[in-house]
């Protein structure tokens, strides 16, 4: 992969700590329409941590053999690290692609002045971006956050110029500042500008629910592709909506068959993408990487956690995840939740 536009599929999973894993993409993958191609993202690692990891038996770094066009995501901003970082992940784990966070907004990455903070200096992160570059035989590519009101959108351009000046072959953005943290409106005009002002393939990113919203923000923006994370891991046949109307082929796994459309297909689906789910926690964290049960258990609930409130009596299935003491009272307990009709809502109000 030269860029993410060789890739022929619009819609990529967002990286998110503690979600954006191997399990979660395996799901995902469930769902991709026969023939098309994206990238796919880790957690967010810390550089600093890269270079003295196991990276086969990390659960953040564990990955499949059947994955390809992998694009890790790291967070840092000292050179040393980030190269042998690179190094890494491109020569032994096989990365295609290697995405830096400016976009976290945790206090922790505000002290240590990455992630965000990045956004604040403009040679500070263009030179990030080199080092990276320099030290990286595959494409580099930053995410980033919106800058805090249309007036300083032509920053926004300036700041983003630079970096692709600095190497960054395409761009993601997720316009909310980094006080909306995750909540309220994303600025998709910020989108636009992008788009219009800089020569690199610009990913938009942010106030997507359902399948319409990916079109929808590929139209109003112009963006090259949509990137979705919360709404994604809830419904991840979006992906399979998504090539029915491209007129795109079946998944592998679901060939001759339609993508779940009414609330209450939506709902039985995720029961059934959940109890998945948890075989391939079970699969990855525990059979691969020889995590204990409960590390496995954490990972659904907050997966559960993430995603539950797109279903109608979503409380319900959480209080249910949450009292499970093994996987096989949480196999039992999600069966049983789903042995009634459940429904599954178009928009929900995002919070976490
Ligand atoms: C639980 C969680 C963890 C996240 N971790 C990261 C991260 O590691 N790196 C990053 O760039 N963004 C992270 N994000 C932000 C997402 O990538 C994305 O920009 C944001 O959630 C908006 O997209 P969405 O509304 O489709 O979820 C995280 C979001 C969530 C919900």
């Amino acid at each position: 992969m030269r860029n993410v536009t060789d890739l022929n599929f619009p819609l990529t999973l967002a990286p998110m700590v503690g979600l954006s894993h191997v399990a979660l993409r395996r799901l995902i993958h469930d769902y991709l329409p026969k023939q098309a191609t994206t990238h796919w993202p880790t957690e967010m690692l810390n550089s600093r941590r890269i270079p003295g990891e196991n990276l086969k038996f990390t659960p953040e770094t564990l990955r499949d053999e059947f994955e390809s066009h992998l694009v890790p995501q790291i967070l840092g901003n000292e050179e040393k690290p980030i190269a042998e970082s690179v190094r890494r992940l491109v020569n032994e784990w096989g990365a295609s692609g290697i995405d830096i966070n400016m976009g976290c907004p945790v206090q922790k990455a505000l002290k240590h002045n990455y992630g965000v903070s990045l956004m604040g200096d403009v040679q500070y992160a263009a030179r990030v971006v080199e080092v990276t570059k320099k030290n990286s035989t595959v494409p580099v590519s930053v995410k980033l956050r919106a800058v805090g009101s249309s007036h300083s959108v032509p920053e926004l351009i300036l700041f983003v110029n630079t970096l692709v000046e600095a190497g960054a072959d395409w761009i993601t953005l997720h316009p909310r500042t980094a006080e909306q943290k995750r909540r309220g409106h994303a600025d998709w005009t910020q989108i636009t500008e992008l788009k219009k002002n800089c020569k690199v393939p610009i990913i938009g990113n942010g106030d997507i629910q359902v399948v319409g919203d990916v079109l929808d923000m590929m139209d109003k923006t112009g963006c090259d592709k949509v990137m979705a994370g919360r709404a994604l891991a809830a419904r991840p046949w979006m992906m399979w909506q998504l090539g029915e109307k491209l007129g795109m082929e079946s998944p592998e796994m679901f060939q001759n068959l339609h993508a779940p459309q009414s609330p209450e297909a939506e709902g039985a689906e995720y029961g059934r993408a959940l109890l998945r789910f948890i075989d391939y926690c079970e699969y990855y964290f525990m059979q691969q990487a020889g995590s204990s049960e409960n590390l496995t258990l954490r990972k659904v609930s907050f997966f559960v956690r993430t995603t539950h409130v797109w279903l109608e009596f979503g409380h319900a299935l959480m209080s249910a995840v949450s009292v499970a003491k093994n996987l096989t009272e949480l196999r039992e307990n999600v069966r049983r939740f789903f042995e009634s009709e459940q429904r599954m809502m178009q928009k929900t109000e995002l919070r976490q």
